[in-house]
């Protein structure tokens, strides 16, 4: 009875998502205050059959659909979720938080348009700004209200989600078009967060301490996660549907670039041709992408983007290794997740 109340109320909820999230960053005045509590009274109201938590770093996480958001993201999605259209032709990158998302966004950016933009040549969008703005996440484009730059986006359009597959919006699953998934190993992506939150978080904010916050973790909570669900529910999606989602995960990328490269574009339709390969175009794209060239990039290490709340760019570039988790968390602990793992991924062919 209460997820059918929830469901109805939809609507809006999706008319809220902008307000409630500036709830959340936003204290400027005391009138947006105000009209703030307002609205983050009715979504506790609206949400009160679903679980809160504090979360890994300094801002509540909810419980939807058996999922964990952070609090200014559910609204968004939820909106997302009602109103957005999808074209055939996009191509939808979906990835868990902290896995590569802009290191796979600049690769896809690059493979897309390789006859629009010699990868080597010294104005690249890559050399010029961040993967972020060539390849927008469709709840920053939601978060600014902002829903006409998708009219205004260029064939195959290029967004980003980070929701689990069955949250997606109908008309991604129904409209055909592509979805490339990424994940990492989970310990790395944990560790790979607590650093990122602790350098975003808002002047004055606490982060949770890192032992809660790891027990929080094992118990499920991260942006969009339990992590092993998430990355379950695209594993099944692309052994039933290969030629719909793709999945990739962190490390065979940094094993193996090139390969996944030419994989993925293959995957999207544009293979590159045997005379592409003896040029050297799929190596030119690995030199773009490759983390010092994108760490050293000025609008990575100066930019921002984002809606309500900005992101400093050089946030997302850090070390780029895998297996940093060996220097923050204990054996123990990693026993403790990698039994979690073990047990949920038991049967499925997939493994970290
Ligand atoms: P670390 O914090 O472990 O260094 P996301 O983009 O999904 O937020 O993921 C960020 C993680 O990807 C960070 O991991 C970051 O350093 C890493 N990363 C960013 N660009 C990369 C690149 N070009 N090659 C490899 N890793 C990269």
């Amino acid at each position: 009875m209460a997820w059918i109340m929830l469901r109805i109320d939809y609507s809006i909820y999706g008319r809220l998502a902008s307000s409630i999230s500036m709830k959340t960053f936003s204290h400027d005045t005391q009138e947006s205050c105000n009209c703030l509590e307002k609205t983050n009274l009715q979504l506790q109201a609206m949400t009160s059959i679903i679980q809160t938590s504090k979360g890994l770093g300094f801002t509540p996480y909810y419980k939807f659909e058996n999922f964990w958001y952070p609090e200014h993201l559910l609204p968004v999605t939820l909106d997302m979720q009602a109103t957005f259209k999808a074209q055939p032709s996009d191509i939808i990158l979906a990835t868990m938080m902290k896995s590569g998302t802009t290191w796979l966004k600049a690769i896809i950016f690059a493979v897309v348009n390789r006859h629009l933009y010699t990868n080597t040549h010294k104005n690249h969008p890559l050399l010029k700004s961040s993967p972020h703005d060539c390849f927008p996440f469709i709840h920053s484009i939601y978060e600014k209200n902002n829903q006409n730059q998708l009219d205004s986006m260029p064939s195959p359009r290029l967004l980003a989600v980070h929701v689990p597959f069955s949250h997606l919006p109908a008309s991604i699953t129904d409209s055909g078009c592509k979805v490339v998934y990424l994940c990492r190993n989970p310990k790395d992506a944990f560790v790979s967060l607590r650093h990122y939150l602790d350098k975003m978080k808002p002047v004055g904010c606490e982060m949770t301490p890192f032992d809660k916050a790891f027990e929080m973790f094992c118990q499920g909570v991260f942006p969009f996660g339990p992590f092993w669900d998430q990355m379950l529910e695209y594993w099944t999606e692309s052994i039933k549907s290969p030629e719909k989602v793709l999945f990739l995960k962190y490390e065979d990328l940094k094993e193996d670039l090139a390969e996944n490269i030419k994989k993925l574009a293959e995957f999207l339709g544009c293979s590159f041709s045997a005379e592409e390969v003896k040029r050297g175009v799929v190596e030119e794209i690995v030199q773009l992408c490759d983390f010092e060239t994108m760490k050293n990039v000025k609008a990575n290490k100066e930019g921002e983007h984002g809606a309500l709340v900005r992101f400093k760019n050089s946030g997302f570039f850090r070390k780029g290794k895998i297996g940093d988790w060996k220097d923050h968390i204990t054996p123990d602990m990693a026993e403790r997740v990698d039994k979690i793992i073990e047990q949920k991924l038991l049967g499925y062919g997939l493994m970290f």
